[in-house]
């Protein structure tokens, strides 16, 4: 399944084979430099250029004469230039974001353990609807990283152990800052940490806040924090997300604008009802914090949704002795979270979800489906997509000592493996490793019929 590019480019293969005696005779000569490569069709031109100016010097002046060398020096070396940078230069290759074949074809030509996309398993991800991606790019991520790190380190609640550690918290701020919602609803406080980062990213925004447990019960044992600003539906006013009357809350909010409003889950619900529910109350956009990959967590994540078989890395196989079996087990040495076949296979060899199962609400509820309805749900998934874009972990494994994500079933980190430096400018080798260990693909949509 993964085999490498070994050797050259087709320029340096074919350059060996072209290698013919007269121009390596030639390259034997006092004019050729001595760092040249083996003689080519680079030798045999400039032997072919050599006997032309000998030609034209022969009734020529001294000034013309020099001319002409240099002309023929600067065009070696032109030769010498172009013949290196074929030589070590990669072949371009354009593959579209969101074509599974092309990518699949590039990918596995890859090293297996060199950086790309998804690393060397592969994971699958959702296709949008027209291939749009998110506006920011990766230096807006690096830039915004250095502004938020101080801003975390003033956070009220510093262990958020069962809630977001710091790579979520950085995704959540981030793109609450980049999309500049008007409201903010949050499904899932817990302790309030996630408001926190809500109301730093945004601090005039309104936020309305769904949750069995107001966080202001968490303060007996420690801290929490209750936004002044937050609507909240906790206690015994909690309403689930699904069955609030959007319409009537949003126009008590002086909300029109539903693309001014952005939605964060953090509930642990079958992400597919969810995202029903918010295409039915006109909902554009959302983050999912916890986009389970396949065969792990307690619901059904988008990420799991779109895992197919014609998306490398996704539509599992259950074959003991196969590349993934092999590749897994020794993940699973490694990686914390990384599944071996087993546990990513249930009855019937039933992979998807997990082990066949559609999870909902911590697992408290569970269904089993079958393959056809797994594969139904893609389709109306990426169907409503316009944008899909998770979160890449914060920084490299190596810099921040986590162990638990697999970064084979990971994009490439924000911070990448070995840019120490980076990471120290940053301020991100001041934070405790601990919350570096809560990385689970935050994701964000862009949703619409
Ligand atoms: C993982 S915690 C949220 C962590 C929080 N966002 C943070 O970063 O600190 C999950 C929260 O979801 C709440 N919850 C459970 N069922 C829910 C539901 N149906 N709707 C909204 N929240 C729910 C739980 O009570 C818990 O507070």
């Amino acid at each position: 399944m993964l085999s490498s590019r070994r050797g050259g480019t087709p320029t340096s293969g074919g350059g060996d084979d072209e290698e013919d005696p007269a121009s390596t005779a030639a390259s034997s000569s006092a004019e050729e430099p001595k760092t040249h490569p083996p003689a080519t069709l680079t030798a045999r031109l400039a032997s072919y250029t050599r006997s032309l100016v000998s030609l034209s010097t022969s009734s020529t002046s001294f000034s013309s004469h020099c001319l002409t060398i240099s002309l023929f020096i600067a065009f070696l070396f032109s030769l010498l230039g172009l013949s290196v940078l074929l030589r070590y230069s990669r072949p371009v290759a354009c593959i579209p974001p969101y074509d599974p074949l092309a990518r699949s074809v590039h990918f596995s030509r890859r090293l297996e353990g060199l950086a790309s996309d998804f690393g060397s398993l592969g994971v699958p991800w959702c296709r949008s609807k027209q291939g749009r991606t998110v506006e920011w790019a990766p230096s807006d991520l690096i830039k915004a990283l250095e502004e938020f790190v101080p801003i975390y380190e003033t956070r009220p609640i510093k262990n958020n152990m069962y809630g977001m550690g710091f790579d979520h918290s950085f995704g959540l701020w981030f793109m609450a800052r980049w999309l500049e919602p008007d409201l903010m609803v949050e499904s899932g406080a817990f302790k309030g940490h996630s408001t926190w980062i809500l109301r730093q990213a945004r601090p005039d925004a309104k936020i309305i806040s769904l949750s069995p447990r107001h966080p202001e019960k968490y303060l007996k044992k420690g801290p929490a924090y209750v936004d002044p600003n937050c609507t909240y539906f906790t206690g015994k006013n909690f309403v689930d997300f699904g069955s609030m009357s959007w319409g009537k809350v949003l126009g008590q909010h002086g909300v029109k604008d539903l693309s001014k409003v952005l939605v964060f889950f953090d509930d642990h619900q079958n992400e597919l009802k969810r995202l029903k529910q918010a295409l039915k109350a006109g909902f554009r956009h959302l983050i999912f914090e916890d986009n389970y990959d396949t065969g792990t967590g307690d619901h059904y994540s988008l990420r799991q949704i779109c895992d197919q078989s014609y998306i490398r890395g996704g539509g599992h196989s259950c074959f003991r002795d196969g590349d993934e079996a092999r590749i897994r087990l020794k993940r699973k040495k490694f990686w914390d979270k990384a599944l071996d076949i087993d546990e990513i296979c249930g009855k019937g060899e039933a992979w998807w979800g997990v082990r066949g199962y559609m999870r909902d609400d911590f697992n408290h509820s569970n269904k089993a489906i079958s393959y056809a309805e797994h594969f139904q749900n893609s389709r109306f998934v990426e169907s409503i997509l316009n944008v899909y874009w998770e979160l890449p972990p914060v920084a490299g494994p190596s810099l921040t000592h986590q162990t638990r994500y697999d970064p084979a079933r990971a994009s490439d980190p924000i911070v990448e493996d070995g840019r120490y430096a980076l990471f120290q400018r940053l301020g991100l080798g001041k934070l405790d490793s601990s919350v570096f260990n809560g990385y689970t693909q935050m994701v964000y949509v862009e949703i619409s019929r």
